[in-house]
């Protein structure tokens, strides 16, 4: 199916998730096929807030590598543990950073990212099956907004870990 986003120019932040998860949670219901939800997600969350980076990382055997994405070109694969991403998955904790050069280990894929949050997929056993990293060029752009909406986003996406891609 098409698809096509409705969003109000110049919300606040908390405002364009209120108008935007609702479309995201119609997205994820409308296609079975991972990949495709996961291209129009990050698609969406990109093209919502202008973010330099959005993408997905998905765990395939026993580390990071890049999914779908919309931004600059990024690395492809990132171990347990290991930068920004690799930390999320290994202590299954939301990582926000409001200074990437600050953040020990932050692997830089872009030289404009300048904060970032990485949220844990799990999937309906608890098991992390992929992380969505979004960069900003911005210093500390992100907050509890941001992890409230992306969590509950992740939330919604767990099911489709039971057969990842
Ligand atoms: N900065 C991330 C790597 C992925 S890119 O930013 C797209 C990290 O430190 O894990």
């Amino acid at each position: 199916m098409s698809e096509s986003l409705a969003i109000t120019p110049g919300q606040s932040r908390i405002d364009t998730y209120r108008e935007l998860l609702p479309q995201l949670l119609a997205m994820i219901e409308a296609e079975h096929d991972t990949i495709a939800t996961l291209a129009n997600v990050s698609a969406a969350l990109h093209q919502a807030f202008a973010f330099h980076w959005v993408g997905f990382y998905l765990v395939k055997q026993n580390e990071l590598v890049l999914g779908p994405f919309q931004g600059p070109v990024a690395c492809t694969r990132i171990a347990h543990g290991k930068g920004v991403c690799g930390t999320a998955w290994a202590t299954n904790t939301t990582q926000l950073v409001p200074d990437v050069h600050a953040f020990p280990g932050h692997i830089a894929c872009s030289s404009q990212t300048q904060s970032e949050i990485v949220v844990s997929i799990r999937n309906e056993q608890g098991n992390i099956w992929a992380v969505l990293d979004i960069d900003s060029a911005k210093e500390d752009d992100f907050s509890d907004v941001d992890r409230d909406a992306l969590e509950q986003l992740a939330a919604w996406l767990s099911s489709r870990g039971d057969s990842p891609p």
